[in-house]
Parts: structure tokens; C-alpha cells; sequence
């Protein structure tokens, strides 16, 4: 009978074969994926791994501090944290489309992977948390026609630093990455996160992406979370979250009048992210989020809620 415990004795064999007395590097995104892939690893290889965590600014509130611990203190696994905030930040300064903002967040990314990795000491072996849609997806998607979507964290790397590709969950879905980390010994709090887009909150501030932006972004999807967790709905959608809108209405508060950007809320069920349908939370859910961003995040004024599916919508915003 097929089990996750022998799936994942297989994974660390087959790691362990593949990769011999070779040096490994990986990226560490924030997200279940790159995170069980680390793990998977590390048992395989030891300390022929160093994980690399790119601090792109473009981060959700306190996810920088939690993957450290995680990491560090729980799998005495050595993480190096690169604090690159600025450069993305200027990177990003002034650029609006969604497909430019992708590609500066992926190139800048292999750069400071790249000279990160090469402080190192140089690497033979790069992991990557690449899931079975991921495959599906890049394959049927990037025809000869169109990208939907550059996915930032397939292909890139690889090319141009001559590494290898270690990809121990290019056949599972995202439920059975979960019970993989699982049974890797990982805390439920990781182990259940909602996915998380490479190019981070950068496609979920549209319009210009800006330091002060970010932060209105980022406070107003901690309360969706909060929200979200407090109402027993966070493993019950594949994602919850903030997207900013640089569109501009006008309100009152208290005798004046205000005019200030627009956050929507999105928030999805699927099973596998390929498909998915807007998740008809609860009214009083809704209205809590709303009245809490509102009052709580300067900058946003009005708060709408996304009732679209994918197809034809994606799930995130760019
Ligand atoms: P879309 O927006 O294409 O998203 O419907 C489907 C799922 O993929 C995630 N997503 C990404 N994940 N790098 C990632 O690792 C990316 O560039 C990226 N873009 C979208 C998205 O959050 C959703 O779960």
C-alpha cells in the first residue's frame, strides 16, 4: 500500500543517489513548497545543503521571522537570510505592468540567488519545490502562442548557473506536499499555509509598487488572515487575501471627506489552484474585515469583495 512515509524513505533514497557528494543550495520562499523540499533534503544530504532566503521586501507580515525560526530553532538547519528589500524596491519603482513587474522580481531574484550562492562557496545542485501542476501548467501554457503568466519559479536558475535540478515533488499535488511535511516532522502553522505567488505582494499591489503601498497592503491582508484564522475558514479556502487597488474614491470620516485607494479581498476554494471558485464566506466574516481595514489601515477607504472564478478570472490580480 502507498504511503507518504514510504514516499518520502523513496524521496530521501533517490535525493541522496542523485545529488551523491555534490553541494545542494535552495530557495526558500515563505511558501509549503520550497520549505518541504529543504526539509526532504536535508535529511537526504545533511549539511551538503544550504538554504538561501531572499528577503524581497515583497513579503507578507511577519513571514521573515517565522521561516527563520522555523528553519534555525525547530530543524537546526542553516538558513542565510538576504535582506534585498531596497533593491527590489528600486527595481520596482515606477513599473505598473504586471508581466514587467514578474520579470524584474525573477531576474533581480537569480541575481541575488546568484551571488549569494556563489559567497557560498558555489553549489552543484539546486533544489526546487516544483509541484505536479507546476509541470502541467508550464507545459500547456507556455505554447508557442502565450504565457498566461510567468511563473517566475520555473526555470531561470538553472540555465544560467549551470546547476542541477533537484525536484523531489515535481509528482505530487499541494494536499499531498502537506502530508509529506507532515510526516517530515513539520509544525502544522507552516505545514498548512495558504500558497504564496513567487513575485509575492508585488501582484497583489497593483499599479505601482511602493514602499508606503506595500505596507498599507500588507497591514490590511494581516487582518484578512487574522480574520480569516479566528473564523475557522483559513483550511477551509485554498487562499484568503489583500489585493490593493490604485483606484481612488471618495468617503467620509467623521466631518471630512476622504479620497483613498480601494482594497479587494479575494478569496478562493480550489484543490489544486488550475481551477477555483470564489468562496462564499459569511456576511458577518465579510463585514468584520471590512470595518477592520477600514478603521485600522490609513490609506483605504473602501473595501469590495472579488466573486469571480477561474476560469476566466486567475487568482491572483496579476
Ligand atoms: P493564478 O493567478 O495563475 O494562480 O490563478 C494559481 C496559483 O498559483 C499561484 N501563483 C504563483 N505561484 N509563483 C508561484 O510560486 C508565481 O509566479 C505565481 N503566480 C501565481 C497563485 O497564488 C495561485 O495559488
Amino acid at each position: 500500500q502507498w504511503t507518504m512515509h514510504s514516499y518520502s524513505e523513496s524521496a530521501i533514497a533517490a535525493v541522496r543517489a542523485q545529488v551523491g557528494q555534490g553541494r545542494v543550495i535552495s530557495a526558500l520562499s515563505g511558501g509549503v513548497d520550497s520549505a518541504v523540499a529543504s526539509i526532504l533534503v536535508h535529511r537526504a544530504v545533511g549539511e551538503q545543503l544550504h538554504c538561501i532566503f531572499v528577503d524581497n521586501g515583497l513579503l507578507r507580515f511577519g513571514e521573515v521571522e517565522q521561516v527563520s525560526q522555523v528553519f534555525r530553532q525547530y530543524f537546526h538547519i542553516p538558513l542565510h537570510v538576504v535582506d534585498a528589500r531596497a533593491r527590489f524596491l528600486d527595481a520596482l519603482a515606477g513599473v505598473t505592468d504586471p508581466e514587467r513587474k514578474r520579470k524584474i522580481i525573477g531576474n533581480l531574484f537569480i541575481e541575488v540567488f546568484d551571488e549569494e550562492a556563489k559567497a557560498l562557496g558555489g553549489a552543484d545542485f539546486l533544489v526546487q519545490g516544483t509541484l505536479y501542476p507546476d509541470v502541467i501548467e508550464s507545459v500547456s501554457f507556455k505554447g508557442p502562442s502565450a504565457t498566461i503568466k510567468s511563473h517566475h519559479n520555473v526555470g531561470g536558475l538553472p540555465e544560467r548557473m549551470r546547476l542541477q535540478l533537484v525536484e523531489p515533488l515535481r509528482e505530487l499535488f499541494k494536499d499531498e506536499v502537506r502530508e509529506l511535511g507532515r510526516e517530515l516532522g513539520m509544525p502544522e502553522e507552516i505545514v498548512r499555509r495558504q500558497p504564496f505567488p513567487g513575485p509575492g505582494l508585488a501582484i497583489r499591489c497593483l499599479g505601482e509598487v511602493t514602499g508606503p503601498r506595500l505596507d498599507v497592503l500588507r497591514r490590511a491582508d494581516r487582518i484578512v488572515q487574522e480574520e480569516i484564522r479566528e473564523a475557522g475558514y483559513y483550511d477551509r479556502v485554498w487562499q484568503a487575501f489583500a489585493v490593493l487597488l490604485p483606484v481612488r474614491s471618495v468617503g467620509v470620516m467623521g466631518d471630512g471627506r476622504t479620497y483613498e485607494e480601494t482594497l479587494a479581498i479575494r478569496a478562493v476554494e480550489s484543490s489544486d489552484g488550475m481551477t477555483a471558485d470564489w468562496a462564499h464566506l459569511p456576511h458577518e466574516l465579510l463585514a468584520r474585515m471590512s470595518t477592520r481595514i477600514i478603521n485600522e489601515v490609513a490609506g483605504v477607504n473602501r473595501v469590495v469583495y472579488d466573486i469571480s472564478s477561474k476560469p476566466p478570472a486567475t487568482i491572483e490580480w496579476e
